[in-house]
């Protein structure tokens, strides 16, 4: 899908949100408070029966239904918000939310096969990430705080999301979704702690957010289409990125249509970045845009890395089969920690095809040394100013 038209989508959303949101008060909505189902908000008793009552009973109204979750803070013990829901669902959080230590589900919070569901407020999703981080013997927590599968025509708006046990807010086969105006905070040690995930997903926006965890601002894997980000602001981070892609061989991977604009990057170890496995399985990934990027000390501003083998037997002859094609990056400035500040690094299988540099401009901020780009089995052109001078 063209630019044109994903702002077009874009502007949907906003009028359906808001004739979602301002018909709160007409009169076929209906509100289901937490506490009118026994909830506490000591921060101590868990909630969680009381929160599905709640919601069982908004997602059976066939009308616009809110669910409330007043100020206050609730400890919440794994819950599953399934639809489908009978009318449009609001879940509204000014509270804050305490998960507990559990770490046997996959999801803290999630929602499941809704349709035109609002989740938004002032309130706090706090993941209690600190009781399982650096925990020795013990395999990387793999609870994320507030997971959507299978939601479609939805927006996520306003809500803090803080110390999650591995990522804060996941999107998996979702459909027209959008992120705004949301704040997630982790320690930048936090081991796994992504903000936000997105997979197998179509149509999704990310937008006016800040991020700053232990890992990826955002990642994106496979089976994504049409991902736009725009006005986010990443740090500390892994920054954006797409990956790792490729490690189960025989799998399909791969995304098509990823548009990043307006963003800054501060204090983070990538900025923007693509990985694959080497070997991986077979795959494209194509039509990126990335524009008007700010960098302020990443360490590696623009990295793709198309060898990736973290562990220790690895061939380092191997080579990804997944392509990476029709690539610009276009309008990126500022300052890199590392004198790479440009390093392509693609596969000599499926070299990278069709890439774009424009208007490149980084310098390095080290003392020794002078800032540089590194490619390798990439095709590409290069337009404007381009310091470190290009490499293709
Ligand atoms: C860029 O993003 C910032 C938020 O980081 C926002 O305030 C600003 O309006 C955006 N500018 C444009 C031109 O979209
Ligand atoms: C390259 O990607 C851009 C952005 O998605 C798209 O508009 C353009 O049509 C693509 N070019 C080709 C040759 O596919
Ligand atoms: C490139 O960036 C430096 C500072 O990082 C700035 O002084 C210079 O004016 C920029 N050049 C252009 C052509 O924008």
């Amino acid at each position: 899908m063209a630019a044109s038209s994903m702002v077009i989508v874009g502007t949907v959303f906003q009028l359906v949100f808001t004739l979602m949101m301002s018909s709160c008060t007409a009169n076929n909505v209906r509100f289901y408070d937490v506490t009118g189902y026994g909830a506490v908000s000591n921060g101590k008793d868990d909630n969680s029966k009381q929160f599905l009552r709640a919601w069982g009973d908004a997602c059976q109204w066939n009308g616009n239904s809110v669910m409330l979750i007043p100020k206050g803070i609730y400890k919440l013990n794994p819950v599953d918000f399934n639809g489908p829901c009978k009318g449009s669902t609001a879940v509204r959080i000014d509270g804050n939310l305490k998960a507990s230590t559990d770490i046997s589900a996959e999801a803290w919070i999630s929602f499941n096969y809704v349709d035109w569901l609002l989740v938004d407020g002032s309130g706090t999703v706090d993941g209690q990430g600190a009781s399982v981080w650096g925990k020795s013997g013990q395999p990387h927590s793999i609870v994320s705080s507030l997971v959507f599968n299978f939601v479609k025509n939805s927006k996520i708006s306003n809500l803090n999301l803080i110390n999650s046990k591995s990522v804060h807010l996941k999107l998996f086969k979702s459909e027209k979704v959008m992120i705004s105006g949301v704040k997630i905070r982790a320690p930048e040690n936090s081991p796994n702690t992504d903000g936000i995930c997105i997979a197998d997903s179509l149509d999704i926006q990310v937008q006016n957010s800040n991020i700053a965890c232990g890992d990826d601002c955002i990642s994106m894997l496979s089976g994504n289409e049409n991902v736009e980000i725009s006005g986010v602001a990443c740090g500390p981070g892994h920054g954006i990125s797409i990956g790792s892609l490729g490690q189960s061989l025989g799998d399909s991977n791969g995304l098509t249509g990823l548009h990043v604009r307006n963003c800054s990057f501060t204090g983070t170890q990538n900025g923007l970045r693509i990985k694959t496995w080497a070997p991986s399985s077979s795959g494209l990934v194509s039509n990126l845009i990335y524009e008007d990027i700010h960098m302020e000390s990443a360490d590696n501003p623009i990295i793709i890395d198309q060898h990736y083998c973290p562990s220790r037997q690895c061939d380092n002859q191997a080579q990804s089969s997944i392509q990476i094609k029709n690539v610009t990056f276009r309008n990126v400035q500022g300052d890199s920690s590392t004198p790479v500040a440009v390093n392509i690094q693609c596969s000599s299988k499926v070299p990278c095809s069709e890439f774009k540099l424009q208007d490149i401009n980084l310098s390095y901020s080290g003392r020794e040394g002078v800032v540089k780009s590194e490619c390798l089995n990439v095709d590409g052109q290069a337009y404007g100013q381009q310091h470190p001078p290009g490499c293709f």
